[in-house]
């Protein structure tokens, strides 16, 4: 492998460096393009050959399937760790010993309180808001609350960040579920697991005591894993850019929950349910929906299906279509969704469409069908996906600020008018 890569421009030839990364990903060092050629630039929408930074924690190949944090297998994180292991394996780059799992947990629940003017904003919404804009508005008026959260030059003043949003967001997420639930707006219980207190936050009924139920933890506590981190996608990508100004870490937060909400990002899972409910609704017709997503006239695409990286399965897909039948069979749910989706997905996996272009199902296929078996509403889907990608945020964030990466700004190729000289109104 050549050291450096030649780029010819007019006769003229220049050098750039090529960078290897540990798993053998090359790319060429472009940092010094503009400069040396007098200007010239690249240009490449949606990013799909440009790497934003060099990253050491998370890896993944989407041609062989293959996810990784911190150097584990996603497979063997999602059977063998819980959450908060995971959350301080992707933030501080090992997983932690027994004892510093504890001291993280213990931080985490010291910083589990949320100011209580925080409802005063929450009860300004209405009803009808969607939680994701909710869950948004909220973590950014965190940092009103914890001002000391925005200069984090520290890795001390970091810390205390990263365990207060851990503490704090899981709150925000119940709330902004209860609320549109006409529920009254609990704390947690720091006698329990991290996932535990999660659920009983959401669920625990008023006039109730609450049981936790194994089966619910173990699937939320898998689902979370899954969802934790995946490099550089468009949330974490907006996380990154605004952080990259020396914004704070709950704003920067904020703003990947904004991105995430898109149907075509984390907004796919509750699409994927939408989707799959108006199948069954219309008499459970997958074949006119497969006819639809290949209709280039036809808007309509097949959520839960392809992936910017993935061009093979997505491993996380995989695990999530087992824990979903596994999860409805321990529930005893039975769920005429979960049927259309696997006979949607036999047909997508047999046709020449979706197999020329490399179209598999993506972690939001499968998830929604988990997150509907443990109560969880249609709208609040893409909040528990921001719940999970929760400690990837914060790892990309962190690992971000500490290489004291340079402010974001890209650059374009300008195809607007030519100089012109202004024109009077009574001229036009
Ligand atoms: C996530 O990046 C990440 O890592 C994201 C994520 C994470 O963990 O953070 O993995 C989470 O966002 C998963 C993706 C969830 N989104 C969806 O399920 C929405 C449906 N999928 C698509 O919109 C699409 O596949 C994307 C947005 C996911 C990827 O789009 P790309 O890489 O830009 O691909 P493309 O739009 O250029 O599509 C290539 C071709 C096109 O057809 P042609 O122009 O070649 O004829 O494939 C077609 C597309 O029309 N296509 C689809 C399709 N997805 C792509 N056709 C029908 N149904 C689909 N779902």
């Amino acid at each position: 492998m050549s050291k450096t890569a030649t780029l010819e421009i007019d006769g003229k030839k220049y050098e750039f460096p090529l960078i290897v990364g540990t798993e053998n990903e090359v790319a060429i060092d472009i940092k010094t393009l503009r400069t040396a050629t007098g200007g010239v630039t690249t240009i490449d929408p949606g990013y799909k050959n440009t790497g934003s930074c060099e990253s050491a924690i998370t890896f993944l190949n989407g041609e062989e399937g293959i996810l990784r944090y911190r150097g584990y297998s996603i497979e063997e994180l999602a059977e063998k760790a819980d959450f908060l292991e995971v959350a301080f394996l992707l933030i501080f780059g090992e997983l932690p010993t027994k004892e510093e799992l504890e001291k993280f947990h213990a931080d985490i629940k010291a910083q589990s309180v949320v100011d209580d003017d925080i409802k005063k904003i929450l009860d300004a919404f209405p009803k009808t808001a969607h939680p994701m804009g909710v869950l948004s508005s909220l973590t950014s008026a965190l940092t009103a609350f914890n001002p000391s959260s925005v200069n984090v030059d520290s890795e001390e003043d970091m810390y205390k960040s990263v365990v207060k949003i851990l503490g704090k967001f899981p709150v925000l997420v119940a709330w902004t579920m209860r609320k549109k639930q006409g529920l009254p707006l609990d704390y947690g219980d720091n006698s329990l697991g991290y996932v535990e207190n999660i659920l009983k936050m959401m669920f625990k009924k008023p006039n109730e005591e609450y049981t936790q139920n194994p089966i619910l933890v173990n699937a939320l506590d898998k689902l979370l894993i899954l969802h934790a981190d995946h490099e550089q996608n468009c949330s974490t990508s907006t996380v990154r850019i605004v952080g990259s100004a020396h914004t704070g870490l709950f704003a920067s937060i904020s703003s990947g929950i904004s991105a995430l909400w898109g149907p075509l990002h984390g907004g796919a899972n509750q699409a994927v349910l939408e989707m799959l409910s108006g199948i069954e609704a219309d008499g459970g017709d997958t074949k006119k929906y497969m006819a639809k997503a290949k209709d280039k006239s036809d808007a309509f695409r097949l959520m839960g299906f392809g992936h910017r990286v993935y061009k093979n399965f997505d491993p996380r897909a995989k695990i999530i279509k087992v824990a979903a039948d596994e999860v409805l069979g321990d529930l005893g749910v039975e769920d005429p969704i979960l049927d259309i989706a696997k006979g949607l997905e036999k047909e997508a996996l047999e046709d020449k469409y979706f197999v020329d272009r490399k179209l598999y199902p993506n972690v939001d296929f499968y998830s929604g069908i988990i997150y509907r078996a443990m109560g969880i509403p249609t709208d609040m889907f893409t909040v528990m996906f921001a719940l999970g990608r929760l400690p990837g945020w914060i790892a990309q964030w962190r690992e971000m600020r500490l290489r004291k990466e340079p402010i974001g700004r890209p650059r374009q190729v300008y195809i607007g008018e030519n100089s012109r000289t202004f024109k009077d109104i009574k001229n036009r």
